[in-house]
């Protein structure tokens, strides 16, 4: 007996990374799976994992800025499984650089993914809340939303605006019992991390840097728990919000990051 038997999720970006270790620790609690990515390889791959755990599994193409693609990604959702309880947005993008001068198209991009693209498809699955009488949302944020980042205005504005979103969501859906968190994940060796050029010293000398140990440096630095955050640590905070146990949480932003920011 999983504490989310019975239950389908649908992830966002949930092909690789942070999001793939959602979909399993969700899928090892008992749900149902809804993999959703822009991604359709990585979503496939994603889902061939999870049925191997015995759950159902079902695998749309969307891209979260696009408004036709999730409204046709939430009908699959919901013809497939009956039903959808819970959405986690998790889809990402950090931009190529960290630099001063961000470039205005990666500024855009992290608008459009990571701040309205939770609104689209937050938007598109809560009527269906309501008539089922409830649901859940968890946004995935970042602790980069808590405070600013030099070089990093561009990613850090649009985790702020997460964690503001899921907030002002809360107050507009409690009264039709749904639940919307977020969690902030610290640090992660994912694809994300390594395209960070400049935070491991440019693309000049990039290939004179060894990523990794930069990464561990950061990491010891700055985590009170000295331990690189994973993507199934982000999965089971993921997992608890989405319960029972939960039911009265609602409009917080939950910290996965070994003790790095402490409210
Ligand atoms: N890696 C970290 O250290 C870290 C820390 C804090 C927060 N986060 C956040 O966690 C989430 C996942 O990050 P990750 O490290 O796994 O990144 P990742 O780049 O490895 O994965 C991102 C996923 O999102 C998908 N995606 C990107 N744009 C999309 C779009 N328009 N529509 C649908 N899917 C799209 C990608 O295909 C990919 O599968 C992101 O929101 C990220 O900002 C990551």
């Amino acid at each position: 007996m999983g504490i989310l038997d019975g239950k389908t999720a649908l992830v966002t970006g949930g092909g690789r990374g942070i999001g793939r270790g959602i979909v399993l620790e969700l899928a090892k609690a008992g749900s149902d799976i809804v993999v959703a990515d822009i991604d359709l390889e990585n979503a496939q791959k994603t889902a061939t994992e999870t049925r191997a755990l015995d759950r159902k599994v079902t695998v749309v193409e969307m891209d979260v800025t696009q408004e036709t693609s999730v409204t046709a990604g939430i009908c699959t959702a919901i013809a497939e499984h009956s039903r959808v309880d819970l959405l986690v947005n998790n889809a990402g993008v950090v931009g190529n650089h960290v630099r001063s001068e961000v470039d205005l198209r990666d500024w855009d991009m992290c608008y459009q993914v990571n701040l309205k693209g939770i609104w689209i498809v937050s938007r598109a699955v809560v009527s269906h809340f309501k008539e089922k009488g409830g649901g859940k949302i968890v946004n995935i944020a970042s602790i980069a939303g808590r405070h600013g980042s030099a070089g990093h205005a561009h990613y850090s504005a649009s985790k702020a605006g997460a964690i503001s979103v899921t907030q002002s969501l809360a107050k507009e859906l409690g009264r039709f019992n749904i639940n919307v968190n977020a969690v902030c994940p610290g640090l992660l060796w994912t694809d994300m991390w390594r395209q960070l050029e400049g935070m491991f010293g440019g693309d000049a000398s990039r290939e004179a840097v060894n990523q990794r140990k930069v990464f561990e440096r950061i990491v010891k630095q700055n985590c009170p728990l000295g331990r690189e955050q994973t993507p199934e640590d982000v999965g089971m905070a993921v997992v608890f919000l989405a319960s029972h146990q939960a039911r009265n949480i609602t409009g917080q932003a939950l910290n996965v990051d070994g003790g790095m920011q402490m409210n």
